[in-house]
């Protein structure tokens, strides 16, 4: 899939159920998959499993859907490395992207994620030798398209003044505290970058509580969760949704359906942060 689906389903944290929900999702109508070749927290073989079954029952085929990963550092990962840790990280990164291939079934994905920046503060000569190994792969077509998660300002404006190729996405856990992350929304707007926000919920608990979200949802019909969903949208997020819950998955995708005013919007924007 060559433009990214409006919603992605993530598939961190649900181990052995991993095949079985990624069928589960994408049943219910989600075309855009987020996962990583981290075992510590993703079971990506498993995801694997769940497309090659949505496959096999004729739900979707491969270019229906847009399919993301990532690159993790040593430091984000247990015991089970999909590479070599004495090889540069050049050729990490290599092995790494040949062993999700081989675990999501498919010679290309549709974006390839660094997961985070080697350093908190600052993007490293490591980020640097690490991306520039993901442009290469990018050239070679393994993936469509870049991106960098867990990044603040700073490490953008970094990158991008080094002379690096700027992402076209940043992934970043989205705190309605920080104004829902609203200086790297601000300086993804401003270079053309889609913001993937994800602890949408989860990050947010006291939000979906507060009396506007509430009211919203009432006179709409609508769940809070769904309310927090089409903000996102509104303000130009690409969201995801970790949900193992077959129904919260058709909430979560006809949250699209919701209807908000530019003044609610901004009220939203401005709730916590
Ligand atoms: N780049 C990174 O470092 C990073 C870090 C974290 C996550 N991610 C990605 O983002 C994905 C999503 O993670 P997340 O942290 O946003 O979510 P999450 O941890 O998967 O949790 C979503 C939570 O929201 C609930 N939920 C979802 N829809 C709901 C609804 N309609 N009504 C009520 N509750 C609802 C879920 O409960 P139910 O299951 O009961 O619905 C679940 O408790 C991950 O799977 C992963 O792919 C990336």
């Amino acid at each position: 899939m060559t433009t990214p689906p409006e919603f992605l389903y993530g598939t961190a944290w649900k181990e052995d159920r991993t095949p079985a929900l990624t069928e589960l999702a994408l049943r219910a109508g989600f075309r855009g998959i987020d996962t990583a070749n981290q075992r510590r927290h993703y079971f990506e073989a498993g995801v694997g499993q769940g497309l090659a079954a949505a496959y096999r029952a004729g739900i979707v085929t491969r270019e229906d859907l847009f399919l993301q990963t990532k690159f993790t550092y040593q430091e984000g990962q247990d015991h089970r490395l999909p590479y070599d840790p004495s090889a540069d990280l050049a050729t990490q990164v290599s092995q790494s992207m040949a062993s999700s291939l081989e675990h999501l079934g498919t010679d290309h994905v549709d974006s390839y994620v660094l997961h985070g920046p080697a350093s908190y503060h600052r993007w490293t000569d490591d980020d640097a030798e690490v991306w520039a190994a993901m442009v290469r792969e990018r050239n070679a077509g393994r993936t469509r398209v870049l991106g960098v998660s867990n990044v603040s300002l700073a490490h953008l404006q970094q990158m991008t003044h080094s002379g690096a190729e700027a992402p076209h996405f940043v992934q970043n856990r989205c705190f309605a505290q920080l104004g829902w992350d609203r200086d790297v929304r601000a300086f993804c707007r401003e270079h053309k970058i889609v913001y993937q926000g994800f602890s949408l919920l989860t990050a947010n608990r006291p939000v979906l509580s507060h009396s506007l979200i509430t009211g919203i949802a009432a006179r709409q019909r609508a769940m809070p969760a769904q309310v927090i969903f089409r903000f996102a949208l509104a303000v130009g997020m690409l969201p995801l949704t970790g949900t193992s819950n077959r129904e919260h998955m058709s909430q979560d995708l006809a949250s699209r359906e919701v209807v908000l005013s530019a003044d609610e919007v901004r009220a939203i924007e401005r709730l916590a942060g």
